[in-house]
């Protein structure tokens, strides 16, 4: 069977789960981990850098860890080589993770407008830069990144950013099929993961993009030839897709899919996780509310049900909103196809002259860092 080294983690099968803002927090990690027996690697969301050396109070509640989740895997987000270098050696003299994630691959305007996120790799010795101070401020802890296609199909990024992964010596590179162009739009270019496993063959590639079910991640690693899968919005409203991920790598059978009764008490446990997370039921409960829809999707509800379950306030409410629901209905056909955001088409925003010349960072990075995390 196929496994995946980082660094010292040997993860087993090659399954991981992918940084997403607001979602992948300690709770949902903790309920993907159950669906997989502990298998698979979990990564944080996004952790901005300076929000990190600052000891902001939000971000200091972001990079909580469960006691059960080892290897502990932090997403940093950074654009100045000095401060990634910061939060990096914090992370190591006080022991907050075990694995550290780059994100090169965020498409939000607030983030590209700044020269951030999936904007970065363009300019490339400014990504050297970052690679650099992270790597030698992580000592033992492996360096990975994630990174997109390239800006637009006339920029792209992703082959560069492979190779200077490499010579950084980044332990595994990630890549969402897309450019920041496409957003969440049209379909993943597979083929894109299989020339960078060609280009970079000295680390292991991680494919991202479009795995919506457990055979899909099989075919990406067939097709592409990528040591790994990385799945975001295949999860949402939907952890034990890590239950069948592990069973097709390890080719038992897949688990029966849900009945709504079974998908109601997910939901009220992964409610209940938020809650204990955050300290207050009640604010568990309101951040689980994103979550419903999710959860609920393709399930004969009644859009007035699913409204009233999503501005539910407490678990007792929550309950009760569940089971007055037909909860002997078996898992909606379809229910398996893409779901969260499909949009795309959106205009980039850039600094001005960004695309002028890869090579030249004057002026890059200033007042670039986003101060808050999980954005
Ligand atoms: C709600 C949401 C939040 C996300 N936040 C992050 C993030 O914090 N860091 C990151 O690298 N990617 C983030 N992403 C991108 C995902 O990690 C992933 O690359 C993308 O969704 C494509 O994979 P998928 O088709 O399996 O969803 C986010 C995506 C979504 C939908």
């Amino acid at each position: 069977m196929s496994s995946l080294q980082i660094g010292p983690h040997s993860v087993q099968p090659p399954v991981v789960l992918a940084p997403m803002a607001g979602i992948t927090n300690a709770p949902f990690r903790t309920l993907c981990r159950e669906f997989s027996g502990g298998k698979g690697l979990f990564v944080s969301e996004m952790i901005t850098t300076r929000a990190l050396v600052e000891r902001n109070e939000k971000t200091m509640q972001l990079i909580h860890f469960d006691a059960s989740e080892r290897p502990r895997s932090i997403q940093l987000y950074g654009v100045d080589p000095a401060t990634v270098g910061k939060a990096v050696r914090m992370i190591v003299e006080e022991d907050l993770a075990d694995h550290i994630d780059l994100n090169f691959g965020c498409p939000v305007p607030k983030v590209t407008r700044k020269g951030g996120g999936s904007a970065l790799p363009y300019k490339r010795p400014l990504l050297r830069a970052i690679l650099r101070e992270a790597v030698s401020g992580a000592g033992p802890l492996p360096v990975t990144i994630k990174m997109r296609k390239g800006i637009d199909d006339d920029h792209l990024t992703y082959l560069d950013a492979g190779r200077i992964a490499v010579e950084e010596g980044v332990t595994a590179v990630a890549l969402h099929g897309r450019t920041t162009a496409q957003h969440y739009g049209g379909t993943a270019d597979w083929d894109a993961i299989a020339r960078l496993k060609e280009h970079v063959p000295e680390i292991p590639v991680l494919g991202n993009g479009d795995i919506w079910s457990a055979d899909d991640a099989v075919r990406m690693m067939r097709e592409t030839g990528c040591d790994g899968v990385v799945v975001g919005r295949g999860c949402l409203g939907r952890p034990w897709l890590f239950g069948d991920l592990v069973a097709a790598f390890e080719g038992g059978g897949a688990p029966a899919a849900p009945t709504l009764r079974e998908v109601a008490a997910v939901m009220v446990r992964h409610a209940t996780l938020l809650g204990e997370w955050l300290g207050d039921e009640a604010r568990g409960v309101i951040d689980f509310r994103k979550h419903v829809a999710w959860y609920l999707k393709g399930f004969a509800v009644g859009s007035e049900m699913r409204k009233r379950l999503a501005i539910s306030s407490s678990l007792a409410e929550l309950a009760e909103g569940l089971h007055a629901l037909d909860l002997d209905q078996s898992w909606p056909a379809g229910a398996d196809g893409p779901r969260g955001r499909t949009s795309g088409n959106n205009r980039v925003v850039l600094p001005d002259g960004w695309l002028r010349d890869p090579y030249d960072c004057a002026g890059v990075g200033e007042d670039a860092e986003l101060d808050t995390s999980g954005g």
